[in-house]
């Protein structure tokens, strides 16, 4: 008889041609379970989506709340539905007033697609600016605005018009012009190693955009949920965007993305044509529930409040001749070593020794720390002692 391994890769589409193939059970907290009843300290959080641990009661008892009350009743847009407008209500009310009105999606790719549209519509331009080595999603959208021609080459054609700009050069900015419909920028580039903002590039970007009447789109669908401290990443540099996209943490570990614009641009998608974007399952009524459940519990504990102090105990606790550097800020975090060999041996000795580390799309010499924002000091100081004896 074939094991599960055997049907995972045979009769499950392979994203990877080496997964980890860890062969999972449960989940509860900080921790992730095998089949055989190993535990594995979780320092990955579904790529920073689990932002209040695995199996949190406070997910759980909000997705079967909703399940016993309804679930999927008619495409997006169309009923009244309170998980969706108490969620939108909520995002609004801890948003810029600019940003009071939310699109509910399905995940960050399509976030990004819906205010890539939004974009293009209020201006009536079509280039989009991104910057070199940004990642967005995986959609031919998206894809067109990834920052590295390696994953685009063999999905060509994709959208024309599309044009980059550098993360944190100021000189660069000057290609944005009269004709740029909208720049994206992610708060934390993810893909090349959580490479943060310096100087005054965002600020230098928004007056670029004010001045060309360019729509400025923050991507904060991995920072999104107080991943940096804050529950938007925005809100530490004090720049406000025109569509601001989020996603991964805001369902606590259920699937629900978003765009977030004014009401006046927002509702530019509902006429001439009307329904200018739909989706079917968009804003599902469980997963608001659930991202509700988790931003109030975010809003009403201290656990964004924690973040710094949690990132300090990684950097003071991480303290190794063969790290080289450790990026990031509060629990988005890559640890730069020497080489690609190394990290790859790193990533796979800590999964046998009970410890989840994961790698990135770009760079092949760090590996990601995104644990949930729940995660304990003593389980922070345990995954931290693993990664040095590997080292
Ligand atoms: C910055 C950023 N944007 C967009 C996406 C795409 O989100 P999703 O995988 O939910 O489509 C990701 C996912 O990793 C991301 O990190």
């Amino acid at each position: 008889m074939s094991s599960a391994k055997d049907i995972f890769k045979l009769h499950q589409a392979q994203t990877f041609p080496f997964p980890s193939c860890l062969e999972i059970e449960s989940a509860k907290g900080s921790y992730i379970y095998d089949v055989n009843g190993k535990a594995y300290l979780d320092f990955v959080a579904g790529v920073s989506a689990n932002t209040i641990g695995h199996s949190n009661p406070i997910i759980t008892n909000a997705v079967k709340e909703q399940l016993e009350k309804y679930t999927h009743v008619m495409v997006y847009g169309e009923y009244v539905q309170s998980p969706q407008y108490k969620l939108a209500q909520l995002l609004s009310d801890n948003l810029p007033k600019r940003l009071s009105t939310t699109y509910f999606v399905n995940s960050g790719t399509e976030a990004i697609e819906g205010a890539m549209k939004l974009a293009k519509r209020a201006t009536g331009r079509s280039e989009i600016i991104s910057c070199k080595d940004s990642y967005h999603g995986s959609t031919q959208g998206a894809l067109s605005i990834m920052g590295n021609e390696d994953h685009k080459a063999k999905y060509r054609p994709l959208l024309p018009h599309c044009n980059q700009i550098i993360f944190n050069d100021k000189n660069s900015i000057d290609r944005i012009t009269k004709k740029t419909a909208a720049v994206v920028i992610e708060l934390i580039q993810g893909g090349t190693g959580f490479i943060t903002i310096t100087n005054d590039f965002l600020k230098k970007v928004r007056e670029r955009c004010n001045g060309t009447g360019t729509l400025l789109i923050f991507d904060e669908i991995q920072t999104c949920y107080g991943r940096l401290g804050t529950l938007f990443g925005f809100e530490k540099y004090d720049i406000i965007p025109d569509i601001l996209c989020i996603a991964k943490g805001m369902g606590g570990g259920m699937p629900i993305g978003a765009f977030i614009s004014s009401w006046e641009l927002m509702n530019l998608l509902t006429l001439k044509p009307k329904l200018g974007h739909i989706t079917t399952f968009g804003g599902h009524p469980v997963n608001c529930s659930a991202s509700l459940a988790c931003l109030e519990h975010l809003l009403s504990s201290n656990m964004m409040n924690e973040a710094d102090k949690k990132e300090k105990l990684f950097r003071e606790h991480l303290n190794h001749p063969k790290i080289k550097e450790i990026r990031g800020t509060g629990l988005i975090l890559a640890v730069e070593l020497d080489s690609e060999e190394l990290t790859k041996k790193v990533v796979e000795k800590s999964l046998e020794n009970g410890l989840i580390l994961f790698y990135f799309l770009f760079t092949k010499t760090s590996f990601r720390i995104t644990p949930p924002l729940t995660i304990s000091e003593e389980e922070i100081i345990e995954g931290c002692e693993i990664i040095k004896k590997q080292l």
